[in-house]
């Protein structure tokens, strides 16, 4: 009888060792809250959707990332109060895309005060708004927009069409209250100028990053200018492939009466350079930046420093490496 118990305790025992050995340790979840300021921007939708997955693949057994996204619709109003939802929940990291650049003070305002750390992306606000515990994440667009100028200098007519010795533009612009409209704008001009180009400006006018508005402008100025016209100069290509459709209904042909530049390298922009309706665009490397800004937000959670300043580069997209481009964002 003795025997029988001994033997039931031990088989008890192992039983519950075993049950103690299977149990999980509790995941450890942070809680990141995100807000972009228009989900409606062709870029900005690639970049987010890399920030999720990029979350996800970080995540273990041991740490979890709820991820929050939301979308501010362009009105900073809205921004603020998605930024004071989130203290209020309590998420341990922000990540913001700024609505309004000149407004920045009153996010960052309420995310010091609350002590969460805030990582900065793509839009960038004024050095003096990026405080403790805060850092910026972004593309340097003096870059961008030199490359678009290059893009056109190094054609072998330097985009002087009918060789009149000006090269006549156009400039559709984005937002301009981002630094990105603003040098792409300057750069993509001063590009052209210091390889000796001699340039005139026919029309310059803000598309704000959109498509539709891309179009307008553009069959505005085709309509005001004509022929004249020898080079259009987008800000992003979203506006880019807006202008393409003006093109097209003008009756123009790009690469033979006209070209065409954008920013960002979107697949149907580098397939447009692959086939030759598009002249050039500059790869804005999403997937680079929202690793970047990611990382930094792992970074605060694990109690690390973080540079203020986090820099990716862009590359010129021409018909020589828009196939690779592609390759590289499919
Ligand atoms: C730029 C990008 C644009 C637009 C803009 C929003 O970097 O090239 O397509 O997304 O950001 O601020």
């Amino acid at each position: 009888m003795k025997k029988v118990l001994a033997l039931l305790v031990a088989v008890l025992l192992v039983f519950s060792f075993a049950a103690c050995g299977q149990q999980k340790t509790e995941a450890k979840t942070y809680k990141v809250g995100v807000t972009i300021y228009q989900f409606d921007d062709n870029f900005m939708t690639l970049y987010r959707n890399e920030m999720e997955a990029y979350f996800k693949s970080l995540e273990t057994d041991a740490v979890k990332y709820d991820v929050t996204i939301m979308d501010a619709a362009n009105d900073m109003a809205t921004q603020v109060e998605q930024v004071n939802t989130f203290i209020a929940q309590g998420v341990d990291v922000l990540i913001v895309n700024l609505v309004q650049t000149s407004s920045a003070e009153q996010v960052t305002n309420l995310v010091q005060e609350a002590g969460i750390p805030c990582v900065l992306i793509n839009r960038e606000p004024a050095e003096e708004f990026i405080g403790e515990n805060m850092c910026y994440v972004g593309a340097d667009a003096r870059q961008s927009g030199t490359y678009q100028g290059e893009i056109v200098a190094e054609l072998e007519n330097k985009g002087d069409i009918n060789g009149d010795g000006v090269v006549k533009y156009i400039m559709i612009m984005g937002d301009p209250e981002n630094t990105d409209a603003q040098y792409r704008t300057e750069y993509s001009v001063k590009a052209l100028q210091d390889a000796g180009i001699t340039v005139e400006c026919l029309f310059q006018q803000t598309g704000n990053w959109a498509q539709d508005q891309g179009q307008e402008l553009v069959a505005n100025a085709l309509a005001s200018f004509g022929n004249d016209i020898e080079v259009v100069f987008c800000n992003n290509d979203a506006m880019a492939l807006g202008a393409f459709q003006a093109i097209q209904g003008a009756g123009r042909t790009v690469g033979t009466d006209i070209y065409l530049l954008g920013v960002d390298a979107l697949t149907e922009c580098c397939q447009m350079v692959l086939d030759g309706t598009m002249t050039g665009t500059v790869l804005n490397d999403h997937i680079a930046q929202s690793h970047a800004a990611v990382d930094a937000a792992i970074a605060y959670l694990n109690g690390e420093t973080v540079e203020k300043y986090i820099w990716a580069n862009y590359t010129k997209v021409t018909a020589e490496n828009a196939q690779e481009i592609l390759d590289i964002l499919q």
